[in-house]
């Protein structure tokens, strides 16, 4: 049964933000102590740090103080104070080479996250920070700037971390290979209850009954973000490299659209719980302050320039999609579209536009052209589809890049997938899950309707994650997946399957 209509006084209180704190979470007044008003406990680090929304003279900073992470209020076990945050940065780990030192005041309202922006550094750098709350100093994270030419990038792309489904072996082997980035491609968290001996496959650990209902208010939305970043494969990754983010549904509800909730929740609540949902992924995530929801609302497409070599685009298709199409007639409408017209005249001008080698999409669900029944992905969205296919034809070199079915695939982009003869325009490389779903296997019932598509080139039904390196001349893709995960982190990586696109020639070529 859905909740009670909250009041319009409860309405701002779980949604409304003050401007005050959140300016004191990105930098504090000159006049600010450094010094706690009382000691905090030990531990305050537990959920380790994070960077991300990469620039070429900089990055934000994260963390969020949690000496008691899975506290069940939600609280991480920390008190309504103000809490004095120091970071600085370095050019190496020893930080005998300090480049900027800085305070951010943590508080109570964005859950006691901190995100402070670094600006005026080197391109292409490589960069350690650390934070300091009284005596206590958190671990150190490695970043980088981005380039302003770009000869060379590497990126892992990650999706789809339901953590009560097993370990995350994946984000050592990704935190081992110190990529120049990292993109997170949506359901970084699971709403639904986790139950012992039911949904709670990764093995050897207890949750409390506190886990086992579906996440709705802001307090059990910060829990469920603490649960998964308790990992410490996941810190690790954090720690590592910048991260960019996308979004799917998870991070609010199965299947949500807009303000549309497919179990019946009325709109004019779950835009409530949207609201505390796109908040508390703010508060737990790298992100900037442009990324802060209003409300229900929040600006989640944006774009940045890996210098002149590749432009990427992260789109949201979520927020502004059509409802599920109720006839064929429908999904057919040239109306239609996922991204919403604002975000689609965005995302042209900026094709029409680019100077990259490499242009570059990361969306929250498939692009490639598997079934007409998938119609929560682009198969559910036709017209959009042409539009944004006819675009990525113009700009040349596109590559898609997207998560959300569990599953290792690699396909050509095609500027029409009902005609065989049409050109190849991009690659789409879909990356498997972290976690959801557990260890998997090589192949499923599912395999055959991907691979009956001639421009479906692979297809893989177990875990891991995707390696690609850009070049001026050639992108490459490496496919790693894990024999298990359920049992515990130890799996080896495998490298199941390589491709090769050069560029001004867009195809798959396997290595
Ligand atoms: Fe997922």
């Amino acid at each position: 049964m859905p909740p009670p209509p909250p009041s319009r006084r409860t309405f701002l209180q779980l949604t409304g933000l003050s401007a005050a704190s959140v300016a004191l979470g990105v930098s504090a007044p000159a006049s600010a102590d450094a010094t706690p008003g009382r000691p905090i406990p030990s531990g305050a680090f537990a959920l380790g740090v994070a960077s991300g929304d990469p620039r070429p003279d900089g990055f934000v900073l994260w963390t969020r103080l949690a000496p008691t992470p899975l506290a069940a209020d939600g609280h991480g076990g920390m008190r309504a104070d103000h809490v004095p945050v120091q970071y600085e940065v370095a050019e190496d780990s020893q930080f005998k080479h300090v480049v900027r030192r800085g305070l951010a005041i943590a508080t109570a309202e964005l859950a006691h996250a901190v995100h402070p922006e670094v600006r005026g550094l080197r391109p292409e750098r490589e960069y350690f920070y650390r934070f300091r709350v009284g005596t206590e100093v958190s671990p150190v994270g490695r970043t980088k700037t981005l380039p302003v030419h770009g000869s060379r990038f590497s990126f892992a792309t990650a999706s789809c971390q339901a953590w009560y489904h097993g370990y995350f072996p994946a984000y050592r082997d990704i935190a081992r290979r110190s990529p120049d980035a990292v993109f997170f491609l949506g359901d970084y968290i699971y709403e639904y209850g986790i139950v012992p001996g039911g949904n709670l496959w990764r093995q050897g650990v207890a949750v409390g009954p506190e886990h086992g209902v579906e996440i709705e208010t802001l307090e059990q939305y910060r829990l469920r973000y603490s649960l998964f970043k308790t990992d410490p494969e996941l810190q690790s990754a954090h720690a590592t490299a910048p991260w960019l983010f996308v979004w799917d549904d998870h991070e609010v509800q199965n299947n949500y659209g807009a303000a549309i909730s497919p179990y019946g929740i009325p709109p004019e609540l779950f835009v409530h719980r949207r609201a505390v949902a796109y908040r508390a992924f703010y508060e737990n995530l790298p992100l900037a302050l442009s990324s802060l929801p209003t409300g229900p609302d929040s600006q989640a497409y944006r774009r940045y320039d890996v210098g002149s070599l590749a432009r990427l685009n992260l789109l949201d298709t979520r927020q502004y999609r059509d409802p599920a199409p109720t006839s064929e007639a429908d999904r057919q409408s040239e109306a239609r579209t996922i991204m919403g017209a604002k975000q689609e005249k965005w995302l042209y001008d900026g094709l029409r536009r680019s100077p990259a080698t490499w242009n570059l999409l990361a969306g929250g669900v498939v692009l490639t052209a598997i079934s007409n029944d998938r119609t929560d992905q682009w198969d559910g969205y036709p017209a959009n589809r042409r539009r944004l296919l006819a675009e990525l034809q113009q700009a040349g070199n596109a590559v898609m890049l997207t998560g959300d079915i569990h599953r290792h695939v690699a396909s050509e982009l095609k500027a029409d997938f009902a005609d065989p003869a049409a050109p190849t325009i991009g690659v789409e490389l879909v990356c498997s899950s972290i976690g959801s779903d557990g260890d998997g296997a090589d192949t499923d019932n599912y395999a055959k309707d991907w691979l009956r598509h001639p421009y479906v080139k692979f297809y893989n039904a177990r875990r891991g994650y995707v390696h690609t390196t850009l070049t001026r001349s050639e992108l490459t893709a490496e496919f790693v997946n894990f024999p298990y995960i359920e049992a515990d982190a130890n799996a080896e990586p495998r490298a199941i399957a390589s491709f090769r696109s050069p560029a001004g020639s867009p195809r798959l070529e396997a290595l």
